[in-house]
């Protein structure tokens, strides 16, 4: 069902080639193990243990953020973009302008985010990965994995992608580093990232099930580590070494603004 060549991988702990080991095991030369989904044929790329790639801290605070998302996903699926025809969502389709092999980093728990399912280029062949397994068959080619240590090759996709994901990530630089690490030189990483002041208004009620969340270590809500200014977001590219070359802004309202980056490295 889902068609991601072998040779597109690499262990996304060691690094180092993967080969099979029986038609459902893929291993790396320092004996790491990763397993196909029995009930819908993805790879699980999700490290079974922390160590090394992740400190104490890091993994419970990840797994507590896990946690709110399935929970956030099975009480309001409506929230998340890829569910909708959301304008914000078209704009961001388009100024990806896919071709070739297009990876998806945190695709969401549906079956294709709306800034794909309603802007496809017809011949570009989409790849997506979560850490959520989410809904299946999904209509892109799905592997579970986290977009800090991604299961791909160096300079393997033409166009990488990430809507509105990055500020769920434990490490924010090393997501930003690996969507360039996987994008051949010639290609791009695009970036939705969503911004909110610090003076919005709260909502003036929580549902009950967002309350009894609780916040993983490290973050600022139950949800994001961090919500980063532009500003703030164009320093890690500077840090990281990464190349702004097209930036859009569409402003929401007063407090909110989409802001969408083109990376090259
Ligand atoms: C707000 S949703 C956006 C989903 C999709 N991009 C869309 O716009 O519809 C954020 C997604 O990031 C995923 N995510 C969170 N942390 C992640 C990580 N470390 N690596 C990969 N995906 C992650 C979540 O599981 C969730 O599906």
């Amino acid at each position: 069902m889902y068609t991601i060549p072998i040779e597109f991988f690499q262990s996304p702990v060691s690094h180092k080639p993967l080969t099979l080991k029986s038609e459902n095991i893929l291993v790396d030369e320092d004996g790491n193990e990763f397993k196909k989904n029995a009930e819908f044929g993805f790879w699980n790329f999700i490290p079974s243990q922390r160590a090394p790639i992740y400190n104490e801290t890091q993994w419970n605070s990840f797994k507590q953020l896990i946690d709110n998302f399935v929970i956030s996903y099975n009480k309001h699926p409506e929230v998340n973009v890829s569910y909708a025809e959301r304008q914000d969502a078209f704009d961001f389709g388009d100024f990806c302008k896919y071709y070739g092999n297009v990876l998806d980093i945190g695709c969401g728990p549906h079956k294709t985010p709306s800034y794909i399912k309603f802007r496809k280029n017809p011949d570009a062949t989409y790849y997506g990965i979560d850490v959520l397994e989410g809904e299946h068959p999904k209509d892109l080619n799905f592997a579970q994995a986290m977009g800090e240590h991604l299961p791909f090759k160096d300079n393997t996709f033409d166009v990488t992608i990430s809507g509105t994901s990055l500020l769920h990530f434990v490490d924010i630089k090393q997501g930003i580093l690996e969507g360039l690490r996987v994008v051949k030189p010639d290609g791009y990483f695009c970036i939705w990232l969503g911004v909110k002041s610090k003076d919005a208004p709260k909502p003036k009620e929580s549902p009950e099930w967002y309350s009894k969340l609780e916040t993983p270590e490290g973050a600022e809500n139950p949800f994001h580590y961090k919500r980063w200014t532009s500003e703030e977001f164009e320093n890690i590219f500077k840090e990281v070494g990464a190349k702004l070359i097209e930036k859009e802004v569409h402003k929401i309202d007063e407090w909110r603004e989409n802001v969408f980056f083109k990376l090259k490295k």
